[in-house]
């Protein structure tokens, strides 16, 4: 199921009008946490949703060889400039994730609040193509959204609602404690990392 015309025009404009609150302007303090403790190793990596995509420039100075795909031209130029800037080398593609699909599996996927940017309807098709897209035993980091509030975007990513939707016959959740990253808004995102199981 597609993602409808209204909302992609919805999130160029947010780019065009530089409304964008989630905007960092540099890599998450979560993407530098699991590339420290080395959880996030060197390898093939998907950023679905990646937005003006300073994780994808981190990444890809970093050796990875990366794929960030956004729905916004507005980010995907923004982005793509970046990387010229920085002259280091990543596959950017302008799609719906909704209706993409790679050329080859990846061995971790960093997924930095699509998920929250789409409509609940729309999580089940989602989580099953995120599974669908890593290899067999590749990691999924992902940031779930807290705002405790109904509504969206950012809808509320509930832990237990992400346990049942991301379940354990296609996912192991890692034991250690989710990485908590907060916003200037009051609301915040935690850290987490699911390894895909065997099929
Ligand atoms: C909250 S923003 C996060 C952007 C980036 N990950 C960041 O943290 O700065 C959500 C992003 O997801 C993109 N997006 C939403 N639905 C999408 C879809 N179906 N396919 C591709 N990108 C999508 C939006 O254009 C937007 O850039």
């Amino acid at each position: 199921m597609p993602i409808p015309d209204h909302i992609i025009e919805f999130w160029e404009q947010r780019y065009r009008d530089e409304n964008t609150p989630w905007d960092r302007g540099e890599p998450s303090p979560a993407l530098r946490h699991w590339l420290a403790t080395g959880a996030l190793r060197v390898g093939r990596i998907l950023v679905p949703g990646c937005g003006r995509g300073y994780e994808v420039v981190e990444l890809a100075q970093r050796g990875f060889e990366v794929v960030g795909i956004d729905t916004a031209p507005a980010a995907v130029a923004s982005l793509e400039r970046h990387l010229a800037e920085t002259r280091v080398t990543a596959e950017v593609i302008c799609a719906d994730l909704l209706e993409w699909e790679p050329e080859r599996e990846f061995d971790a996927i960093y997924e930095q609040t699509c998920l929250c940017a789409m409509a609940p309807p729309v999580w089940r098709e989602y989580s099953r193509l995120l599974g669908e897209w890593l290899r067999p035993g590749g990691l999924l980091f992902v940031l779930f959204m807290q705002t405790g509030q109904p509504g969206g975007p950012p809808y509320h990513c509930d832990i237990t609602a992400m346990r049942e939707l991301f379940g354990t016959a296609h996912w192991q959740w890692d034991a250690t404690p989710p990485v908590p990253v907060p916003h200037g808004s009051g609301i915040r995102e935690l850290g987490y990392v699911l390894r895909r199981r065997q099929p």
